[in-house]
């Protein structure tokens, strides 16, 4: 089954800056909560039960964030407050399901992925990219679902409109389906003239746990980073089967300023 989640948390946050310069984007709130919470509630609905997050040392808030015992007990104490008090629990039992791994130089998803090696217990894991949130439909759980069914590796996916392709991910598509095609193969940012499609990845997937070894063959790809896509298609490539799932939600793109901006507004409308 797929119970661990590996969160990568190290990013620079580039393109939300000024607002990154001080605060790691992943903590920055949405409607009053920070983006990284409405990821943990959807892996937590759909059964997961153990977080691997990988910060970096310039980003340990993210760790302190759900450490503050010591500053949650004193205020309790003095205030006795129940909102107060089910806020804490909900930090402790964040706390409780996760591991922190270090990526100091920010390298890539391939490489921040491959920190978290070790901890990995079983044949598959769940990775998702915090600055994709995706609501009214739980995503995760429809890819459980699926890799129930067909026991492979999963990727979310969405059309894109065909102008922005090289900011994604493109998969190629096979034997498509109503809500899920077969992936015959992946680039990471292409340019509009090699697109194979405008199904772009979106920050949820269901991973084989061999893919370690493929990520450790990488050398940079785009951009000069070690990227997951690589070694998604060299597995591709391999006879690995991935399959794309048409998500049902509403994609929230919360990586730039204007997405984070309207993604807070989409949300409380929903709420
Ligand atoms: C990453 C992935 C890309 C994917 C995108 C989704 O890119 O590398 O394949 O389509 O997330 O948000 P990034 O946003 O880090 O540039």
């Amino acid at each position: 089954m797929i119970k661990q989640a590996i969160i990568p948390l190290a990013g620079l946050g580039t393109r939300l800056l000024p607002l990154t310069s001080v605060m790691p984007k992943e903590l920055l709130p949405i409607n009053g909560k920070p983006g990284l919470e409405y990821i943990l509630e959807e892996c937590i609905d759909a059964g997961i039960n153990e977080f691997i997050f990988i910060i970096s040392n310039k980003k340990k808030i993210i760790k302190k964030y759900f450490y503050n015992d010591a500053f949650y007990k004193k205020i309790i104490k003095k205030k006795k407050n129940p909102k107060l008090i089910s806020q804490y629990n909900r930090i402790k039992k964040y706390k409780k399901m996760t591991k922190f791994v270090y990526q100091n130089s920010p390298k890539g998803t391939g490489d921040a992925v491959l920190k978290c090696k070790k901890y990995l217990k079983d044949k598959f894991f769940l990775m998702l990219l915090p600055d994709d949130l995706i609501i009214k439909k739980n995503c995760t759980k429809e890819m459980i679902d699926l890799y129930k069914k067909n026991k492979s590796a999963i990727i979310a996916t969405k059309t894109v409109n065909k102008k922005t392709v090289s900011r994604w991910g493109i998969l190629s598509v096979k034997n498509k389906k109503k809500n899920s095609f077969q992936i015959s193969d992946v680039a990471e940012k292409p340019s509009i003239k090699d697109a194979k499609s405008n199904y772009a990845i979106i920050g949820r997937y269901i991973l084989p746990t061999i893919i370690m070894n493929e990520i450790k063959k990488l050398k940079p790809g785009v951009g000069g980073e070690i990227h997951i896509t690589d070694a998604i298609r060299n597995l591709i490539y391999k006879g690995e089967k991935f399959y794309g799932n048409i998500f049902k939600g509403k994609y929230l793109d919360c990586g730039t300023l204007e997405g984070y901006i309207s993604s807070g507004l989409e949300i409380a409308k929903y709420k």
